[in-house]
């Protein structure tokens, strides 16, 4: 049975990429900050393991490897994400540029196990298409991860993996809002059939939902 971890799966684009990977057979690890008190993600049907992680506690990170054990991940995605308002800067730059990192480097030898796929979920505000000007502590927390992620890919692939960071879409979440053209629906059929494709020659790469590239 192929497996998959998403990590922030309570809501938005997370929690219904835990439903169709379930709705599809897979066994899904998925990871809350409320393990005791999961709301839709804890009624999705299927193979749905769920985790308790705040993707800031170092500890919580290691206990997720560990809790793995042996398992193989055939998929990572590092989902989880805030905006910047009523956050400061370094909380930004925390959760979304140097957790999913730290988590990617936690997980990998249970990717490494499947050579598996990961998935960086960042954003088309992190693009800074040449410019040098800040992007507001959203934009650069994902330029931020862009960076490490095209930085740490090589030596991530001698693992045997492949990895990506991708632009979901603009989606109506409670990030995106109700006037985003995209559905989580959409978003996340659209990030799993770019998962499905991914090869070897991927690694590195930024792209789309719908899996075109994305100028960095
Ligand atoms: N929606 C868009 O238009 C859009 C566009 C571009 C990129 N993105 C990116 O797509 C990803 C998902 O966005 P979304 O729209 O689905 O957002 P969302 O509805 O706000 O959901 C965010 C998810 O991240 C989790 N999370 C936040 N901080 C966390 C932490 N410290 N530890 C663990 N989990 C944490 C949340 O968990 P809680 O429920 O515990 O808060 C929730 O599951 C994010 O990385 C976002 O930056 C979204």
């Amino acid at each position: 049975m192929p497996t998959v971890a998403i990590i922030g799966a309570s809501r938005g684009i997370g929690l219904e990429l835990a439903r169709q990977y379930a709705a599809d057979g897979w066994r899904v690890h998925a990871t809350t900050r409320r393990p005791e008190s999961p709301g839709a993600l804890g009624e999705v049907p299927g193979d749905v393991v769920l985790h308790g992680l705040d993707v800031r506690d170092e500890a919580a990170v290691g206990a997720l490897a560990r809790a793995l054990g042996d398992d193989a991940l055939d998929v990572l995605v590092h989902n989880a994400g805030i905006k910047d308002g009523g956050h400061s800067r370094a909380e930004v730059m925390r959760v979304n540029a140097e957790a999913p990192i730290a988590v990617t480097e936690a997980l990998m030898d249970a990717v490494a196990r499947a050579g598996g796929r990961i998935v960086l979920v960042s954003s088309q505000l992190g693009a800074r298409r040449g410019s040098r000007k800040s992007l507001g502590d959203y934009g650069d927390s994902k330029a931020a991860l862009n960076d490490a992620v095209r930085e740490r890919a090589p030596r991530w692939a001698e693992r045997g993996v492949t990895a990506i960071v991708i632009h979901p879409g603009w989606v109506r979440t409670d990030m995106g809002g109700s006037a985003a053209p995209v559905s989580v629906d959409e978003s996340a059929h659209g990030i799993r059939s770019v998962i499905s494709r991914l090869t070897p020659a991927d690694n590195g790469r930024f792209l789309t939902w719908r899996g075109d590239e994305h100028p960095w």
